[in-house]
């Protein structure tokens, strides 16, 4: 299939890196399309476990060229951190890994606004944003004073910053906190455009010359679509479109190029950040899974919350992005559990709902409505195919996609990268 889209549809951390790690093989280009450095995408190769924050997770195999979408956010301070840091471990970045012109930047007033947001929310109020500066970076875009890559390749870029952070810092201070050294980050900017110069390209003329050459592209979503600023649980939501019409303005391919939407989805569901969560568990099985799943943020550390399989919300999720086939991840965590359980509708405010409320008020007291079933209570780690799961395990994930009506494509049952299998796809 020339263009395949993959989503995360959850809350984000559903395993998109190691499942977009596992496509690449079999792809000319993989592009992330939206969010920014609040990304955290997890590929374990051998002994070697790598987290890509902004560079398109494709990059760990030799093919792909690796392309930074319009859509995304960058930070060229963490960019480049990231690629000195893959090529220290032998990772080929060389003339493979391009940055679009079109793309918003983020700079240090950025995180420093993110910051003061924040604070100002109080502790009742905060989103749990990772602090990188991602809402105000979109802000400015969206308000249309931001500074774009290519706007680094113009000679007036430290001016044009400097006055940027004069703006910035006047609305710094309005907040109580102190301003930014303008001179330097203007200073620090020139230097990073020189820099940044070799990886700055027109990326959309790029890919739609791979297209007309049958190429296959692979489109990268960070993030989930119940983090979507559209489709989430607004305003707990991060400040940019992770659904699948995310990847055609994140990247100018146009909707009737992409040939299948994949949906990556957590044998059972996870948060990072405030926000509601209608299937969480404070309880022990509740840290059973964050511990036997290792949840903590690729990101920021913090320990993701976690809890069941939510119907509700992969039914959404399939509905809004179109989703074509599941790639159900981290199964393995759910081997020694006796009974599961699947929420297939929320109760709240005297109404049994099938459909994800928008209201967040209504789903901070959804309760869910769940049915069970037996666990397999056997490891699935060293399945390599679908008949080598244990009859349990099949029936939960075929149950998953009853429920939401999308067959599944791929499972994975550990970190590895050989640790997962396509099943129909
Ligand atoms: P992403 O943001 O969607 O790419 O996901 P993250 O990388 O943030 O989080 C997924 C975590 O689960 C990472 O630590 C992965 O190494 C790990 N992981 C991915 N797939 C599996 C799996 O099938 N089983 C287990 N046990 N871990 C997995
Ligand atoms: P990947 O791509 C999980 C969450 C933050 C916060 C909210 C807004 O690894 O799945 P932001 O910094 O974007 O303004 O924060 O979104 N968030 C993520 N949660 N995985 C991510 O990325 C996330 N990126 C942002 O925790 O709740
Ligand atoms: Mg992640």
């Amino acid at each position: 299939m020339p263009v395949t889209v993959l989503v995360g549809a959850q809350w984000g951390d559903e395993g998109k890196g190691k499942i977009i790690d596992f496509l690449a093989e079999e792809s000319d280009f993989v592009v992330r399309y939206q969010g920014g450095n609040n990304a955290g995408h997890t590929v374990k190769i051998g002994g070697e476990k790598y987290v890509l924050h902004l560079v398109p997770s494709g990059i760990l195999h030799e093919r792909p060229v690796c392309v930074i979408g319009n859509g995304v956010v960058v930070d060229p301070a963490a960019f480049l951190e990231e690629v000195s840091a893959l090529e220290l471990r032998g990772v080929r970045i060389d003339g493979r890994l391009l940055v679009s012109d079109r793309a918003h930047l983020i700079f240090p007033y950025h995180r420093a606004l993110d910051e003061a947001a924040e604070a100002a929310r109080g502790s009742d109020g905060k989103l749990g944003t990772t602090r990188r500066g991602i809402g105000p970076a979109y802000s400015d875009k969206a308000a249309r004073h931001g500074l774009r890559a290519g706007d680094m390749l113009d000679p007036d870029f430290p001016q044009r910053l400097r006055q940027k952070v004069e703006e910035a810092n006047r609305l710094l201070k309005a907040l109580g906190r102190d301003g930014l050294d303008a001179g330097l980050l203007a200073e620090q900017g020139r230097e990073l455009a020189a820099r940044m110069a070799p990886f700055i390209t027109d990326t959309i003329s790029l890919l739609h010359e791979a297209l007309a050459g049958g190429r296959r592209v692979l489109l990268e979503g960070a993030q989930g679509t119940l983090l979507d600023i559209d489709f989430g649980t607004y305003p707990y939501v991060t400040s940019s479109n992770a659904t699948a019409g995310g990847a055609c303005t994140g990247t100018g391919i146009p909707p009737a190029s992409i040939d299948r939407v994949i949906g990556v989805v957590k044998a059972y569901t996870t948060r990072v950040g405030e926000g509601p969560f209608p299937t969480e568990l404070k309880d022990s099985t509740g840290r059973m899974l964050g511990e036997t799943g290792q949840e903590f943020g690729a990101t920021t550390g913090r320990p993701r919350r976690c809890g069941w399989f939510d119907a509700v919300v992969a039914r959404y999720a399939a509905m809004v992005n179109g989703i074509d086939r599941w790639a159900v991840t981290k199964l393995d965590v759910l081997d020694s559990i006796e009974t599961i359980r699947i929420a297939t509708a929320y109760r709240c405010g005297g109404r049994t709902h099938t459909a994800m409320p928008a209201s967040v008020r209504l789903l901070e007291i959804a309760e869910p409505i769940y049915e069970e079933m037996p666990g397999w209570r056997q490891p699935t780690s060293g399945a390599r195919r679908w008949q080598d799961l244990p009859q349990r395990a099949r029936a939960y994930i075929s149950r998953i996609c009853e429920l939401t009506g999308v067959k599944v494509g791929m499972v994975s049952v550990g970190p590895a990268r050989e640790a997962s299998f396509k099943t129909d796809m």
